[in-house]
């Protein structure tokens, strides 16, 4: 165990047919393997937050809602984040945003990177995540991944027909990334 709090792998789309939760959970595995730690899947779709329906701001920390106050101390728990998100539109998705601004001093200081993907790796919404983990003083790795899904890697209905083949060019560069978050977290020992 490298820390004593989980990395947790954050899936961010809610789509039906959403493939976030297939690439989270076989980064979450490899991490599992690299780090020799606890690595635990968010899937934010169970974690409902009613876009911002707090009366105060996240800054304040006083949370009306019971939701807000569970999604408080599932992201105080963690030690460190990977966004497992697509590109929509050159941004990410408005859910993980919300998701996000909910809360304000339980991602402060922690690690964070990305998985993106899309047709070309999604590195618009990488740029953008990672502004918005300076702009909650989080510590960005250096290492973030575009995955880039090819059109052999889905079938017609755009679900991925085997994760390991779309994932595997990429799993070297998810053990770096996997070495930079127990790099930083021995930092803050
Ligand atoms: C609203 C929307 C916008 C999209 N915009 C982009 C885009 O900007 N670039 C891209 O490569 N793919 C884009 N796509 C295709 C997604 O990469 C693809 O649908 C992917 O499966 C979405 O991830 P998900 O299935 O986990 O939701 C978009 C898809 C949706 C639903």
């Amino acid at each position: 165990m490298i820390h004593a709090s989980p990395a947790l792998v954050i899936a961010g789309s809610l789509r039906p047919q959403r493939i976030a939760l297939r690439i989270a959970e076989w980064v979450a595995e490899i991490g599992r393997e690299t780090m020799n730690a606890a690595v635990e899947v968010v899937d934010l779709k169970a974690w409902p937050l009613p876009m911002d329906d707090e009366p105060g701001v996240p800054a304040a920390g006083v949370y009306e809602h019971e939701h807000t106050r569970a999604w408080s101390r599932k992201i105080a728990g963690g030690g460190a984040f990977v966004f497992v998100t697509p590109q929509y539109n050159w941004g990410y998705p408005a859910p993980l945003k919300n998701a996000l601004d909910f809360l304000y001093r339980e991602w402060h200081g922690k690690p964070a990177t990305s998985v993106t993907y899309g047709t070309r790796g999604g590195g618009k919404a990488a740029d953008q995540i990672h502004q918005v983990f300076e702009g909650l003083h989080m510590r960005p790795l250096g290492t973030r991944i575009e995955v880039a899904i090819a059109d052999d890697h889905v079938n017609q209905d755009w679900q991925l027909t085997d994760v390991a083949a779309a994932m595997g060019p990429y799993a070297s560069l998810i053990r770096q990334l996997d070495a930079e978050i127990i790099e930083a977290l021995q930092d803050s020992q």
